[in-house]
């Protein structure tokens, strides 16, 4: 009976008298929420009781792989549950059967559950790309509403909003919200391909055989990504402040002069841009945005050596890859024309390694109606 420590109400009140906060640091769940996932353990005997478990699974529960699945904010009741059943065989795995082992003394069990289990819940990381965001929108639909048409069931009935849990002492079903994605997906996966099987009711896999492998990624992704934070909305810029200094290039611009792309901001012999130049490419952007009437002119230039045909279509591709790259970052194309000249109007010496860098390059040039030419100071 020691096992289903189903929270009797004196040892509950011993605990929280005896076992101050371990979970008061950066921990936002309320006491109480913490209380009940903590059970009947003592969370602060189990922080040192679990050292060897937090090599895997993170000093407060949270691991950084998706190897060891998070612990921290878990129901102790859950863990421990785990815990015996790796012990008892009724769940396997080759590393953590024998991790599950090394815990010979339940008390040791409910303190060190106790301490996970107070630790501030997980949480999952933002949204990497598009493909993801695809795939959490597809997920969170099947978590919240099932699929009707395969029959997948929801998992919310179960698992509580965002997989969080249900309310009042339900510590029947795990947290899996904010949990890594490489576990969820090996779990579900194991609990379909029964290769997991110690389930109660064997619920998750009746729920798991309606699921397929795109599913299962979708589920994982909604489960373990939190949408990426809207973007702060960044005012148009106007005018330039006064006392804001005035990029280099924009003063290039404003002369007249071109800005020199030069050939070493090129990766090799080719048309890709080193990243090292996109300030400069910027800067560029922020002028146009700042002259409505500004148009720019991309001159591709190759150095002398290679044929004049060469030379021609690489100076061109430059120019265009440069375009490009402003394009990507909002200037309209119809104000930028790109084109090449080949090895024409070289500026340094072509018989040397330098100066051939030199002389490939791209010359941005900006054309602005005289008239509305905006004057900036700096
Ligand atoms: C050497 C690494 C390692 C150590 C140390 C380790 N674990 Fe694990 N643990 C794992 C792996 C791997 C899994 C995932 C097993 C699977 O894929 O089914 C796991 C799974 C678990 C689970 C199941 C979690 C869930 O969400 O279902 C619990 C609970 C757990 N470990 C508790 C512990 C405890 C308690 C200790 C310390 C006594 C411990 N582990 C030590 C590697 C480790
Ligand atoms: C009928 C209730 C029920 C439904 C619906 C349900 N689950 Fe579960 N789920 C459980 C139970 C119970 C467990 C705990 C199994 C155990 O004790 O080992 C579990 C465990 C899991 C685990 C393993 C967690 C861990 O830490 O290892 C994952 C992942 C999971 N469920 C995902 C889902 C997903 C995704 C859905 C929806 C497609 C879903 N569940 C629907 C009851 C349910």
């Amino acid at each position: 009976m020691l096992y289903s420590n189903n929270n009797i109400a004196g040892v509950l009140a011993i605990m929280l008298i005896a076992a101050p906060t371990a979970y008061a640091i950066d921990n936002p769940d309320t006491p109480s929420e913490v209380n009940q996932r903590i059970g009947s353990g003592n969370p602060v005997i189990g922080k040192d009781k679990s050292a060897l478990c937090q090599g895997c699974h993170g000093e407060d529960g949270n691991s950084v792989s998706g190897d060891f699945p998070k612990l921290s904010g878990q129901w102790s009741d859950y863990i421990q549950k785990q815990v015996r059943e790796f012990q008892n065989g009724a769940r396997y795995n080759e590393v953590m059967t024998d991790m599950a082992m090394s815990v010979d003394n339940f008390n040791d069990l409910f303190d060190i559950a106790a301490y996970f289990a107070s630790q501030k819940q997980m949480g999952g990381t933002p949204i990497e790309d598009e493909a993801e965001q695809k795939l959490y929108l597809e997920g969170q639909k099947l978590f919240t509403q099932g699929n009707a048409r395969t029959g997948a069931f929801r998992c919310i009935k179960c698992h509580g909003e965002y997989g969080k849990g249900q309310p009042l002492n339900n510590n029947l079903f795990p947290v899996i919200g904010g949990q890594h994605k490489a576990y969820l997906i090996k779990q579900l996966t194991d609990f379909k391909h029964e290769v997991r099987e110690n389930d109660r009711s064997g619920m998750m896999l009746r729920i798991t055989t309606h699921l397929t492998a795109h599913d299962i990624e979708a589920v994982a992704t909604y489960l373990s990504r939190v949408p990426a934070p809207a973007p702060v909305a960044v005012p148009a810029p106007v005018a330039v402040p006064v006392a804001a200094p005035v990029p280099e290039s924009w003063k290039i611009l404003l002369e007249d002069k071109p800005v020199n792309i030069e050939g070493a901001n090129f990766v090799g012999g080719s048309t890709k841009l080193k990243s090292k130049i996109v300030k400069t490419l910027d800067e560029v952007v922020g002028f146009v945005g700042q002259h409505p009437d500004a148009e720019l002119e991309l001159i591709g230039y190759a150095d002398s050596s290679g044929s004049a045909k060469l030379n021609q279509k690489l100076s061109l591709a430059r120019a265009a890859s440069v375009k490009k790259y402003l394009v990507k970052k909002g200037v309209a194309a119809s104000r930028i024309t790109a084109k090449g000249e080949g090895s024409a109007n070289p500026i340094a010496d072509n018989k040397t390694r330098e100066g051939r860098a030199k002389n490939r390059r791209v010359e941005i040039h900006s054309v602005i109606k005289e008239e509305k030419k905006v004057r900036v100071t700096g």
